[in-house]
């Protein structure tokens, strides 16, 4: 039988088929709640059950604690309502608009742009165009059933050729089938967009990116958008830019980064590299990536922190800048990449 889901504090109700989540039963009828993984890893989706009870699925122990469910919290991503239910959950407004579509498309181009990382173009069908928010990501759908995520590094303005930016590890299915075997003219399918990581254009604080690695992807789209739309051009928005990486090799596209410093007043490129030896000659910032912000800092009570890359870091800049810096929680976004070698449906990458 369906069971009604009531969110709050919009009063918006929607009916859950049995078996569906309420994440999926929200996103099937038009609400965006916030989410990441959609497989219970990320915590993207934490949210309060006033009212009703669920069953809370399968997740990580860590994401979601026996303490937060005896607190009322669940995993919208992973809970099914077992009776009507009502949720308390901040809707995002701007993604209901956008429709989530399965569509293929062609692998148009590859560029090696460090040893372990690979930027494919793929380009759609003459037809189609994918509307998306600037920070989404869209899955990848491999021919055994599984998904790969990875976020869309070109603006939505920009959307000839979609842009992603695949890191290769030993074990990663799609990252080695990227750098062993794919060619171009290949035929892939995927589904987008997804997630809840993009700019809040609404505000007008001072923005600190937080990226390590290929989280430098969705950030590369953020900043080519707000570079592009007339009304956060005016400069008075300040944007600093820390891309976390191991030596400079890895610093795949610091040229475009520097070039953007170069001519937005309002833009700093900061890099930070963790393992410099004397003969890289690296003049610049060292260390972990979250904790140079914490050097630079003293109060993010007056800012907004987007922060893409590994769990570990994202784990550390909300816990650091939250406790440390008093962030305001709701001003802390984050998309984490969780290997694909994980027991997963879905990683991002
Ligand atoms: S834990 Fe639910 S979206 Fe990641």
């Amino acid at each position: 039988m369906p069971h009604q889901i009531t969110i709050q504090p919009s009063g918006h109700v929607v009916s859950a088929q049995p078996g569906e989540t309420i994440l999926e039963a929200a996103l099937r009828e038009g609400y965006s709640l916030p989410y990441g993984c959609r497989n219970g890893a990320c915590g993207t989706c934490k949210g309060r059950i006033i009212q009703g009870t669920v069953d809370f699925g399968s997740h990580n122990e860590d994401t979601l604690t026996e303490d937060e469910k005896q607190a009322g919290m669940a995993l919208f991503c992973r809970a099914t309502p077992l009776s009507d239910v009502v949720i308390e959950c901040r809707e995002i407004g701007a993604i209901k608009d956008i429709r989530i579509r399965t569509l293929p498309c062609r692998v148009h181009r590859m560029e090696r742009v460090a040893p372990d990382v690979m930027v494919i173009f793929l380009r759609l069908p003459a037809s189609e165009r994918l509307q998306f928010l600037a920070g989404q990501y869209i899955d990848i759908l491999m021919k055994d059933g599984r998904r790969r995520s990875f976020s869309l590094a070109n603006a939505p303005h920009d959307d000839e050729l979609l842009q992603l930016h695949v890191r290769n590890y030993p074990g990663g299915t799609f990252a080695e089938h990227v750098f062993g075997r794919m060619k171009e003219r290949d035929i892939l399918r995927f589904e987008g967009p997804l997630g809840t990581f993009f700019l809040r254009e609404e505000s007008d604080k001072p923005i600190i990116f937080v990226a390590s690695g290929t989280g430098f992807a969705p950030v590369k789209s953020i900043l080519e958008h707000a570079f592009h739309v007339r009304h956060l051009q005016s400069g008075e928005r300040q944007m600093v830019l820390y891309w976390g990486n191991r030596t400079p090799a890895d610093l795949y596209m610091a040229n475009l980064a520097g070039s953007w410093q170069q001519a937005h007043d309002n833009f700093t490129f900061i890099p930070v590299l963790s393992d410099v030896s004397p003969a890289d000659g690296w003049t610049g910032r060292t260390g972990l990536v979250h904790q140079a912000v914490l050097e630079d800092f003293d109060s993010l009570a007056g800012y907004q922190v987007y922060a893409c890359g590994t769990p570990a870091m994202v784990a550390a800049a909300h816990r650091d800048f939250t406790r440390l810096r008093s962030l305001p929680e709701d001003e802390f976004f984050s998309d984490a990449f969780i290997p694909s070698t994980v027991p997963s449906d879905s990683s991002l990458s």
